[in-house]
């Protein structure tokens, strides 16, 4: 790899394209009612999932080729692959050409399994994580994850403080009706604790097709309710799509992802890569680019660099929800990656 020549990879819309999401399996303990039907899905036979040398070499290529700076690792939920630590430190070892640094290496978890994995994440190089919690009432909480687990994820939390991650961000999606009274105690408790609450509205990527935009709580309404108790002023920022805010009072952060009533996607630097090696250039692309079989059939690096190009040529501008225009993905998010 280190004798192809760097190339950034810029779309039509002239978007610098820079940060890569892997899903490293389409499995989950939780069955979020936003994200999975109650029964699960039928998951993936093993052979299907890459293997952690395929996706170091796939990762190896956006990062050493196309100069990016970021990785995040999602699922399913990413702790339930074996050996995940393995493939951390494979990937945290990679070298961003541009600033000759290592790359920015994230995960999205659920939490449940920090307490025992947490100190191993950390020292194979994983350097910044978000756990995903719902709700900081139990029986909420079993209802939107349709599994009794908050005191394990809140003991997440702690072992991921207790670890070293810093700043621990928790994502929240938020939903009318069901957790939308929470967002004070949310902010309470990241102030409290230390950790960023981000607050996301809820998309359509859900299984069961509940979804409509009356459920949608809009990220002003969010930051309303926060700033009347705790003053907040807009934090200036770069390309990322959540809005940051910080305390007047100096305590802290809160971000808010308004993907649906401010979509982010002119600003979008993000390509994903499924636990089956599929390419998608964006959550709700129909489109999908087989990387794996190029990698099983002998392909050469300027194989996948080729077709990685032309997925990347074909990046549209940005989803269309709450438009008529607007076509539900058939992946759920579990599928694609978070
Ligand atoms: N809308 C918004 N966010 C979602 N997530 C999963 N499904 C949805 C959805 N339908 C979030 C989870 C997790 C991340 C992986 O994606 O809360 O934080
Ligand atoms: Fe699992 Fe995350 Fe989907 Fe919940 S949102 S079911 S934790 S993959």
């Amino acid at each position: 790899m280190s004798t192809s020549k760097v190339t950034p990879l810029v779309d039509s819309y002239n978007r610098r394209v820079r940060d890569l999401r892997i899903s490293v399996t389409d499995r989950c303990n939780f069955r979020c009612t936003y994200c999975m039907p109650a029964e699960g899905m039928k998951w993936l036979d093993r052979s299907q999932i890459l293997s952690f040398e395929e996706t170091t070499r796939l990762a190896r290529i956006f990062v050493e080729h196309f100069d990016f700076d970021g990785i995040r690792l999602t699922g399913g939920e990413p702790t339930v692959r074996a050996q995940l630590p393995v493939l951390i430190e494979k990937l945290s070892q990679l070298v961003v050409p541009s600033t000759g640094k290592k790359v920015d290496l994230a995960m999205t978890t659920n939490g449940s399994a920090l307490r025992n994995l947490s100190d191993d994440l950390k020292k194979a190089g994983l350097n910044r994580l978000n756990i995903s919690i719902d709700s900081l009432d139990r029986d909420i909480f079993s209802q939107m994850t349709r599994r009794d687990q908050l005191d394990k994820v809140l003991d997440g939390i702690d072992a991921a403080i207790d670890s070293g991650f810093d700043p621990v961000k928790i994502n929240i999606v938020m939903i009318r009706g069901v957790n939308d009274h929470e967002i004070v105690d949310f902010a309470t408790f990241g102030r409290r604790k230390g950790v960023q609450p981000r607050f996301i509205e809820f998309m359509p990527l859900d299984a069961d097709d509940a979804w409509s935009m009356e459920k949608v709580v809009p990220a002003d309404e969010i930051i309303d309710k926060i700033n009347q108790v705790y003053p907040l002023e807009p934090i200036v920022h770069g390309p990322e799509p959540a809005q940051r805010f910080k305390y007047k009072d100096g305590a802290g952060e809160v971000g808010i992802i308004p993907s649906v009533t401010k979509p982010f996607c002119g600003n979008c630097d993000r390509v994903r890569l499924t636990a089956e090696g599929q390419f998608m250039t964006c959550l709700f692309a129909i489109d999908e680019f087989d990387l794996r079989s190029i990698l099983r059939t002998g392909g050469t690096d300027e194989e996948l660099i080729t077709e990685i190009e032309r997925a990347v040529g074909k990046k549209w501008a940005g989803h269309q929800i709450g438009n008529v225009n607007f076509i539900k993905p058939p992946r759920s998010m579990s599928q694609i990656g978070g």
